[in-house]
């Protein structure tokens, strides 16, 4: 009788932690945030117009002043240390743009680069401007047609690396994948005003549900973050976080896999447990 009221307290009181007091100091600490939104629905994009992209070759020529676009055969324009001494951080190479990137998003960053990567807090234009220029002016044709350009020389299919690389290697390094970042990182730390962390071990530190919703909208999750939205589309997305994982949790797939085993092997010592003391208590009456 005694053992079962011990048990009932003990039920009671793990069910107040787990349903009172877990769900409320989650909800305190890890408030809730919605879902990351793919489709970019914020962002002043193509506005559903189409694009050409045997006219979008003339408008890219706006680009290669500081942008490579390797798959069309520009180089970049000037060395590494020097475009990050020019504009604070190298820019990245545009062959894959169109792949990876939503082109919504896309659109709206070249509309005007701070707006749709909501970093217009740091670059209000006035106090400091952003290295890249915004080409609202040019019009949704125009910007369309650039698009369609890009997707037409962007390659089919992309590795994660090449996504890791293309969208996020400016800034950050990965060092456990040999990865350093494009521009060095005293220079971009200064640039940023925060210096963008090695991403070796982030899938372990911060998890996959809080990666996805981080990298489509930095603000919310760390507001006020210099780190620009990094505007992927889902897929692209998924990659860059596959490569934090095959980088810095390899052993996932294996561990999640033994959680199982070990519970059975406890509910199968628990069974062994509880006879071995119905047959001592019984040797002791
Ligand atoms: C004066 C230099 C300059 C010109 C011209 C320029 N860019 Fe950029 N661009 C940059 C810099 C610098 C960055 C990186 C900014 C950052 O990460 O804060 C960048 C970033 C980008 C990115 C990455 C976007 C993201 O969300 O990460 C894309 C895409 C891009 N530019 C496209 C273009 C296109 C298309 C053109 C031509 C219409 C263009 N740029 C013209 C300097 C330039
Ligand atoms: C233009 C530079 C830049 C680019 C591009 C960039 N980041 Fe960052 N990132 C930063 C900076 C700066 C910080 C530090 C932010 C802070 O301290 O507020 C940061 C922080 C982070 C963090 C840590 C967040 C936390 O909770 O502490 C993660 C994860 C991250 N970035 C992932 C990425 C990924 C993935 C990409 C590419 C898809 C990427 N970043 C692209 C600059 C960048």
């Amino acid at each position: 009788m005694r053992e079962l009221k011990i048990l009932l307290i003990v039920i009671i009181f793990t069910g107040i932690t787990y349903w009172g007091v877990e769900p409320l100091a989650h909800s305190v600490f890890h408030p809730h945030t919605p879902d990351a939104d793919y489709t970019f629905k914020d962002v002043d994009g193509l506005n559903g117009v189409k694009g050409d992209a045997s006219k979008g070759a003339e408008i890219a020529t706006n680009c290669i002043g500081c942008h490579s676009i390797k798959s069309a055969g520009f180089e970049a324009p000037m060395s590494a240390n020097d475009a990050a001494a020019t504009y604070g951080v190298v820019p990245p190479d545009l062959s894959t743009a169109a792949k990876i990137y939503d082109h919504n998003y896309l659109a709206a960053f070249i509309k005007n680069p701070a707006v749709a990567s909501k970093v217009a807090h740091k670059f209000d234009g006035v106090n400091k401007v952003h290295p890249m220029p915004g080409y609202d002016y040019l019009g949704n044709e125009a910007i369309a047609d650039l698009i369609a350009y890009l997707g037409s020389i962007a390659p089919k299919d992309i590795s994660a690396k090449a996504v890791f690389e293309d969208a996020c290697s400016r800034c950050h390094s990965m060092k456990y994948a040999k990865i350093s970042s494009t521009t060095q990182v005293d220079v971009v730390s200064k640039y940023m005003g925060s210096t963008p962390p090695d991403l070796s071990m982030m899938i372990r530190s911060r998890g996959d549900e809080y990666l996805h919703k981080f990298i489509n909208d930095p603000q919310k999750l760390l507001h006020g973050t210099s780190m620009p939205r990094v505007g992927l589309t889902k897929e692209s997305e998924e990659k860059v976080v596959e490569f934090m994982t095959q980088t810095g949790d390899s052993k996932k797939d294996e561990r999640e896999s033994l959680g199982p085993k070990v519970l059975m092997y406890l509910a199968i010592l628990a069974v062994f447990a509880y006879l071995w003391k119905v047959k001592i208590w019984r040797e002791v009456h």
